[in-house]
């Protein structure tokens, strides 16, 4: 077979080395939701492998500033900016402050989520409406500004392969139903399409755009399915991993995701549930 032009094929582009104890070294994330829970997490674990960290809040400053101290803790820069993720203006100044103080942003973790449970046919619109704006608009408003400026920057090879990585916070009910919380699977398989979507339009440029989808992880969101014994027993049924996930589970999979060391991974949902989207209910039986 002739090798000429025709059948050339691109140059090429191999991820650089990443440092393992440092894989986000020089970075600028932001992640939404981080004063408690997994946001929490995720924003130290991010600290810790190099990056200066946004910790976004909207109630309980005290942990935002709590939060903020144990990034600065790895010798890296951290700050906290309240903003209600739903609402495009506050948004918009979250990043214009953001960018004015570390100059971009390579990394957003779209980690801001609530839950406001009820059986459908006494579910107000006060609680469809929170839930979605929240889990699903808050999600694409602040997309929306980091693509803006991953664009307006692109890629710089010294600090990363790629001109930026969103990572959105799913769930296992992107893909499990979920009786007494229409409204939350309805936000998460939201995430799931938005996710895709966004990370097939946005390849060509580089940018990355992938999920997490956490099972039952111990955070104050979800108390109640862990929070007695009885609850962890019955909660144990739908796991076969047989224990609850921790928050630094999650992080790790947010740093793997943020780092170029999944380079080659876009428009993925990782599971990160100890089975729970394996149907246990099959272990005996079918
Ligand atoms: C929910 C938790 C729940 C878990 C597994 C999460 O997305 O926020 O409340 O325990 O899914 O069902």
């Amino acid at each position: 077979m002739s090798n000429g032009p025709e059948h050339e094929t691109p140059a090429v582009v191999m991820p650089r080395p990443v440092d393992p104890q440092r894989r986000l070294k020089g970075q600028k994330a932001l992640v939404t939701g981080a004063n408690s829970g997994i946001g929490e997490a995720v924003a130290i674990a991010l600290g810790a492998a190099g990056a200066d960290v946004v910790v976004n809040y909207i109630v309980n400053e005290d942990a935002a500033q709590r939060v903020v101290a144990a990034i600065e803790a790895h010798g890296v820069k951290a700050m906290a900016i309240k903003a209600d993720v739903s609402k495009e203006d506050q948004v918009q100044a979250m990043f214009a402050r953001m960018i004015d103080a570390f100059g971009t942003i390579d990394i957003l973790v779209n980690n801001a989520g609530l839950q406001r449970d009820a059986p459908l046919h006494e579910m107000t619109m006060d609680q469809w409406t929170l839930v979605l704006n929240v889990n699903l608009t808050g999600q694409f408003l602040c997309a929306r500004e980091a693509v803006r400026e991953f664009l307006r920057r692109g890629v710089r090879p010294e600090i990363s392969s790629a001109a930026g990585k969103i990572v959105s916070m799913s769930s296992v009910h992107e893909v499990i139903p979920w009786a007494g919380h229409v409204n939350y699977a309805a936000s998460k398989g939201g995430v799931m399409l938005m996710t895709k979507s966004m990370a097939q339009e946005l390849a060509e440029h580089r940018i990355r755009v992938n999920s997490v989808c956490p099972g039952a992880i111990r955070t104050p969101l979800n108390q109640p399915a862990w929070g007695t014994p009885e609850a962890y027993q019955s909660l144990m049924t739908l796991i076969p991993y047989n224990r609850i996930g921790e928050p630094e589970d999650i992080a790790r999979a947010v740093v793997w995701l943020a780092s170029d060391e999944s380079d080659y991974a876009t428009g993925i949902s990782l599971f990160i549930d100890g089975g729970m989207t394996l149907y246990p209910g099959f272990r005996e039986g079918g």
